[in-house]
């Protein structure tokens, strides 16, 4: 018996099991209820005092080393298939792409913080637009090129609309309906019949400026664009207002800023000059007070148009403007905020 006992013993010890079904085989071998240790502990009973003192050692021996084993072995199991297909909770999480705002976006809202804290409010107005609002009213004569199809988009079921080529069509429908004072940009997106190119786009956006009130002259339209170029750009940005002509203003000027790409010292998106026109300007038509009802003896205004695209192509120094509309979210990961 006690050799049967020590073999038992070996066996014991030298058991692996790495799945539950081998666990389970040891279990039934070795320590269940008609495993080979209660039958050894039956055997038992039938052996001399003597002989059971010493074979009763043995043989507890024997179980207490298949309860040891059983218990290391099952340890070892549950901790491997826990790690391979359980959930671990103590893992740190894997975070969630954010997106980000289109950089148009971001210096679009940029704008509308540094004019609202000259008191400008935000207006809007529609993209499909009638001539009256995109054209007539902003005195532009009947025969004016833009009224031609190789500039403007019209809609074929009704020539009488059209989508809007500025964003001047909002001055005409907030004036129609709000007496002076009136101070306000109104921020969207405009087409034109171009093709496209590096340079041109068949839409793009503005922000549209305008302030109407007594006594508004010039040297305001100066100081609020100047103000606007330090905001945005920094101090050292320079400007410059270049004589120039829209029906809707007189006198009329160009806005250059130094070209931020080459610092003024000449580069291609400044074709070497050193500025950048970056909007459109003057004082408002007395023709375009009278025709939404206000008397240009009384009131003066001027009023402002701004390419976003220019903007923020010298904010972040992209030279393609096809970049902007084309969704590569190589190029639209890279803003994060306004710099
Ligand atoms: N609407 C003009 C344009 O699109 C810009 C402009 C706006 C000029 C307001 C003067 C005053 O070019």
């Amino acid at each position: 018996m006690e050799e049967r006992i020590q073999k038992l013993l070996a066996e014991v010890q030298a058991f692996n099991a790495q799945t539950k079904d081998a666990l389970e085989a040891f279990r039934l071998k070795f320590i269940s209820r008609k495993g080979a240790v209660t039958e050894l502990f039956e055997e038992l009973k039938k052996v001399s005092v003597e002989e059971k003192k010493r074979l009763g050692k043995v043989l507890n021996e024997l179980k207490q080393s298949a309860e040891a084993k059983f218990s290391s072995l099952q340890e070892n199991i549950d901790n491997n298939t826990s790690s391979s297909s359980d959930i671990d909770l103590t893992l740190p999480p894997v975070p969630n792409k954010v997106g980000n705002l289109h950089p148009l976006t971001l210096v679009k809202n940029r704008i509308i913080e540094i004019f609202e804290r000259l008191g400008f409010n935000v207006a809007d107005g529609p993209e499909i637009e009638d001539d009256w609002h995109n054209f007539s009213a902003l005195n532009f004569p009947d025969n004016h090129p833009a009224r031609e199809m190789q500039d403007t988009f019209f809609i074929e079921k009704n020539p009488d609309l059209l989508l809007r080529t500025h964003t001047s069509n909002v001055q005409i429908r907030l004036l129609e309906k709000q007496k002076p004072p009136v101070r306000a940009i109104m921020p969207g997106r405009v087409y034109r019949n171009e093709a496209i190119s590096a340079r041109a786009h068949c839409f793009f956006h503005q922000v549209e400026g305008l302030y109407v009130d007594k006594n508004v002259g010039f040297a305001d339209l100066k100081q609020t664009l100047y103000h606007f170029a330090k905001e945005m750009y920094g101090k050292d940005v320079k400007i410059r207002f270049r004589p120039s002509f829209f029906p809707f203003t007189e006198p009329s000027a160009e806005i250059d800023i130094t070209c931020l790409i080459c610092k003024g010292k000449g580069c291609n998106v400044c074709k070497h000059s050193g500025w950048v026109e970056i909007a459109g300007s003057g004082m408002v038509h007395p023709n375009v007070l009278k025709n939404c009802g206000i008397d240009p003896e009384e009131y003066t205004g001027f009023a402002f148009g701004m390419g976003i695209e220019r903007v923020t192509m010298l904010k972040y120094q992209v030279n393609d403007l096809r970049l902007y509309s084309e969704n590569d979210i190589r190029f639209l990961k890279q803003f994060q905020t306004v710099i």
